[in-house]
């Protein structure tokens, strides 16, 4: 029996404890502490390798760390073919519900032969090894046939998730330099439609890479087809060259398996690199402890694949473990509040997965809404992206999960690739803490210097030893993943993330300390937000922050210095909210934008976020030494 711990503590009931794979963390922890090599290898030797590895951990060349090098494998396969083999082939793969009520339902059999079909066609279309492919979807089971069939010929997909807008699309295909796109028509949203397909032709007008367009009908509605460039993909998928069978092509452990475009402190977004071998068994084994899938289990994470949790959790994690994975398109309050509820009952939903914010949000409407539902199926909750306000976890504790569902708090990154500080169901656990690391993953709160802080203090978090799932570079800029993860303190990788850590070795995420904002759990950089702003003609200059918000746990509040000529209006205000939707996503839109005359700046013409942001609050904005009079 674990010790006695300080403060607010659940302890798992013995029915979890009877039930889980894992019943004693601490001995699995031991073991992975003591032999992290042979921890990683026993969970690798789970999967299928079409030739073993030489080395489990390749380290002569920090921090570009390699896992498994030598071996050959292609996650597709551990994903689909050798499900096929047994019991599983006839198993549901996916189940999906549209927002409009559509439904469909893949077996693995069904999955496997949709991805070879489309690999065909991609290959037809010139799509070789290495080459970029990118993704623009809704939530649909195309999107995972895409990413399966381009990973399965050795491609490299770059996902961009469906919220984002114009710009954002535009600089991420041509930062990846792809030659295929795969959109769709459009997504429904709140009961309107997302004009996926019209976004991308603007976006393509910015820039100049892709020679084919593959379109998926979802919406329906009249688009533009520009001959020679766009193809339906239903037809495509008629056509002879998509065979049933596509061979596979076999891929070093190390080989790229794709790029996902994410918010770093300055500048641009940046392609974080996963691979095939070890990002497999990383997130193999976290999903098979942390959401201990069993053979029986529906299990439904309602992100975005458009995100590292839908790449590792909606995709890739639940088809390694062979488990039956729910996804659905719309918005989890429409056409009423209780929609989310009324699916894990229609389909008997066993794991639950998702943000802060939908909870924060669903809990709004009160709890009458769960009320009406059988939620009996549930077994297990998680959360992820931001932390998670002891309120709104225990609502998620008792309301929806009865009191007899430990939730998984994961905290974890797109650079991580997989969950990093996580329980288990085993694990006691503290509402707002994610508990403790993975086993075999060693982290830390350390001061300026990189020492170690005491229990209850404030610092930076870090991780000391590599994991598989790591990443393995920033793509097309190896110094730009050194800078900004691996030059502050030798040997450590910097999360960007302020954390304590309590006198029970529990880890308390604060909050990014760079100019990233977490936005409804979406990851934004200041950066974007700004030249959005000032893509547009009246801004001369713009400084965003994040304030707290209630349910999306920040907000975004821009300030703006007018170009001469410009008046300030409240139409001036909407348009330009309007603009950044338009460039960016919707998720950057500004709750508030405030015309100025000045911003504060440090002598070498810095913006100050932090004392934008302490002025917002009525705070102090602590050390201004460096501030430009
Ligand atoms: O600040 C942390 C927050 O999300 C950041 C990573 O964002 P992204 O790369 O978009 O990945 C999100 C999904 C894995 C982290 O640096 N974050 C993520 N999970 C948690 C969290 N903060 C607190 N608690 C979490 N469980």
């Amino acid at each position: 029996m674990a010790k006695e711990l300080s403060g607010e503590v659940y302890y798992p009931s013995e029915e979890v404890i009877n039930y889980a794979r894992i019943k004693d963390w601490e001995e699995l922890n031991e073991f992975a502490k003591k032999n992290p090599l042979k921890f990683w290898s026993n969970e690798a030797e789970e999967l299928h390798w079409f030739k073993k590895w030489d080395k489990v951990l390749d380290d002569s060349n920090k921090p570009f760390y390699k896992w498994f090098t030598g071996a050959r494998t292609n996650i597709v396969y551990n994903c689909l073919d050798v499900h096929l083999k047994t019991h599983r082939r006839n198993k549901l793969a996916l189940i999906w519900e549209g927002e409009n009520g559509d439904w469909r339902t893949m077996s693995y059999h069904a999955l496997h032969r949709e991805t070879c079909k489309f690999a065909n066609v991609l290959r037809s279309m010139g799509v070789q090894k290495g080459d970029r492919v990118t993704i623009y979807m809704g939530r649909i089971p195309e999107i995972v046939i895409a990413m399966l069939a381009t990973a399965r010929i050795g491609a490299i997909h770059s996902v961009v998730y469906g919220g984002f807008s114009v710009e954002s699309l535009a600089e991420r295909i041509e930062d990846s330099q792809s030659k295929v796109l795969i959109v769709a028509d459009g997504a429904y949203q709140r009961g309107k439609i997302v004009q996926l397909k019209k976004i991308a032709d603007e976006a393509l007008e910015r820039c100049g890479t892709v020679e084919h367009v593959l379109v998926v009908k979802r919406t329906g509605q009249e688009i533009n087809m520009e001959s020679g460039r766009d193809m339906w993909y239903h037809e495509l998928m008629n056509l002879p060259i998509a065979n049933n069978t596509c061979t596979l092509e076999e891929m070093d452990s190390e080989d790229p398996l794709f790029i996902l475009y994410t918010s770093g402190t300055t500048g641009k977004p940046k392609a974080i690199l996963h691979t095939h071998g070890g990002y497999m068994v990383g997130i193999y084994t976290s999903l098979k402890y942390v959401f201990d899938i069993h053979e029986e289990d529906r299990y439904w994470c309602a992100a975005d694949p458009g995100w590292i949790t839908g790449h590792s959790y909606i995709v890739y994690g639940p088809l390694l473990n062979g488990a039956t994975s729910f996804l659905y398109e719309g918005a989890p309050n429409f056409p009423y509040p209780n929609r989310w509820w009324q699916m894990i009952e229609k389909y008997g939903i066993n794991i639950l997965y998702t943000a802060p914010t939908a909870i924060r949000g669903l809990m709004r409407f009160g709890e009458a809404w769960v009320k009406r539902h059988n939620l009996s199926s549930l077994r297990l909750l998680g959360s992820v992206g931001e932390p998670i306000n002891p309120e709104a976890w225990r609502w998620y504790y008792k309301v929806v999960g009865n009191e007899k569902c430990p939730i998984m708090d994961t905290w974890w990154q797109t650079e991580t690739g997989m969950f990093m500080i996580t329980p288990m169901p085993c694990v006691p656990l503290k509402p707002g803490s994610g508990t403790r690391p993975f086993p075999g993953i060693e982290m830390d709160v350390v001061d300026e210097q990189g020492n170690p802080v005491g229990p209850n203090e404030e610092g930076y978090l870090v991780i000391k030893t590599p994991w598989p799932a790591m990443i393995r570079t920033v793509y097309n800029d190896p110094d730009r993943y050194v800078n900004q993860y691996w030059s502050r303190y030798p040997g450590m990788y910097l999360t960007g993330d302020s954390a304590k850590k309590d006198e029970d070795g529990y880890f308390w995420i604060i909050g990014r300390v760079d100019d990233v904002i977490k936005v409804s759990g979406y990851r934004l950089g200041t950066a974007e937000i700004e030249s959005a702003l000032v893509s547009h003609p009246a801004v001369a200059e713009a400084a965003a922050i994040g304030l707290p918000h209630e349910v999306k746990g920040n907000a975004i509040y821009a300030y703006v210095i007018l170009r001469n000529g410009y008046e300030k209006s409240n139409a001036l205000i909407d348009e330009l909210k309007q603009h950044v939707s338009h460039e960016v996503g919707p998720i950057a839109k500004p709750e508030h934008i405030e015309f100025v005359d000045s911003l504060p700046k440090t002598r070498s013409g810095k913006i100050m976020r932090r004392v934008l942001k302490a002025k917002a609050l009525g705070q102090d904005p602590g050390n201004i030494s460096t501030l430009d009079e």
